[in-house]
Formats: structure tokens, sequence, C-alpha cells
């Protein structure tokens, strides 16, 4: 059941993306097998990349969608935090650069095909992670570990509040870690996904996959 709602997210999406004439592009043989391999010791043979770590990509800043295509061209996607070992490295990662922002591949259902009930009210229970599928607890659950959202924002509110929506008519439907931005601490919030931030890729196992299918002879680690 689970695999299913994820593998139906992942037609929505790329139909979302289609529809926007905006696509993810496919993973490049030598980028995949050149990837800069960053935090090696977290998850054996599980790479990272930190844009503020490497020298090309230390002031850069992209949109969601273009951070994403960057990482998976390299055989990656945005960073996914399924669990809260994972997000404290990312955040101790964050720390240690004095980075104001991150892109994760944190996302709502808020396009064709997110209408299922499942997902309602999508504030809530819409949120997955793009770069897995996995879905991201509903942001009012009791049990487990649902995240790190702030308890505020722009607008005094706890996240996610879709504020820029109330004010420009833009959905809020990224998720981006804020270093203390309000003074809150290192903490997730949902942004409209046309703003540009530096951003954490995280190998993709299913990019991976079929990189090292297509393109035997690039020998990908
Ligand atoms: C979470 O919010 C949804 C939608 O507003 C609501 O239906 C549900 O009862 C809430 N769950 C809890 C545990 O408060």
């Amino acid at each position: 059941m689970k695999l299913m709602s994820a593998v139906a997210l992942l037609v929505v999406a790329f139909a979302a993306l289609a529809t926007a004439q905006r696509q993810l592009i496919r993973p490049e043989a030598e980028a995949c097998a050149n990837r800069l391999k960053h935090a090696s010791t977290f998850r054996n043979g599980h790479y990272y990349f930190f844009s503020w770590t490497h020298g090309p990509t230390r002031d850069h800043e992209r949109d969601w969608l273009d951070a994403r295509n960057i990482c998976r061209k390299h055989c990656q996607d945005l960073v996914s935090l399924e669990t809260q070992d994972e997000a404290n490295f990312v955040y101790e990662q964050i720390r240690l650069g004095n980075v104001k922002y991150i892109w994760t591949s944190g996302r709502k259902c808020n396009f064709d095909g997110c209408d299922r009930p499942d997902l309602q009210p999508p504030i809530v229970n819409g949120w997955f992670w793009s770069g897995s599928s996995a879905r991201i607890p509903a942001t009012n659950s009791t049990f487990g570990w649902r995240g790190d959202w702030s308890h505020s924002g722009g607008g005094g509110a706890p996240q996610p509040d879709n504020r820029e929506f109330s004010e420009t008519r833009t959905d809020e439907a990224c998720i981006a870690i804020l270093n203390n931005f309000y003074n809150d601490g290192i903490k997730w919030h949902d942004v409209a996904c046309h703003h540009v931030k530096p951003w954490v890729c995280e190998d993709s196992e299913e990019l991976l996959t079929f990189a090292r299918f297509n393109f035997p002879q690039a020998n990908i680690q």
C-alpha cells in the first residue's frame, strides 16, 4: 500500500512537471561517476553533496527544481530526511557551514492527481520527500517523529502556514530548512519553490541503479 501510493505520487509529480514545461532531467554517466562524495562517514557508500562546501558552487543559489536537476544529473536528488538521525546530521552541516538556509526534496502534493482523500488537506497530509517518494508524517501527527517544523515564521505562525499564498497567491509547496532565521533554531519551513537557496543532494538509489544499468562502461560507484 505504501509502495503503491509512493508510485502514484511519483507519477503525478512527473505529470505536473511536464505540464509546467520544466522537466526533471536524466542522470549523466560522467557526472554520476565523478560526483563528489561528501560525508561518506554518515552512511557507508551513500553520499551527500553540500553546495556551499564546493568551490564552484560555494555562492550559488538555485530555485527548487533547478537544484533538484543539478542533483539528478549526478545520480542524486535533493536531500530527504526520513529519520531524526539523518536530519540531525544535515542540521550539523548547516550549523558548521553557518548557512542561512537550504533546499530539501520536501514537497507538498498540490498538482494534478493530488485530490486523493488520504492527501487531504494537503497542508497537513500532502507532504512527501520527492527524492525518495517517502511520505512525510501528517504535520499534526501525535506519534513518532513528525519532523522539525518551526513553531514560527514570517507571519509568526507555526509551519507549514502557506503564508505567501495569502499575500501573492503563490503556494508554499517546497520544504526549506532555515537556520535560526526567525530566532527559531534550525527548522523546517514551507517556502514557495521559486525562491533560490543553497542545496543539499543525497545519492538516489533509483537513479544510481538506472545509470549503472544504462551506462555500464562508466563504472559508477
Ligand atoms: C489533523 O488535521 C486533520 C485535518 O485538519 C484532522 O482531520 C485530524 O483529525 C487531525 N489529527 C489530529 C491528531 O489532530
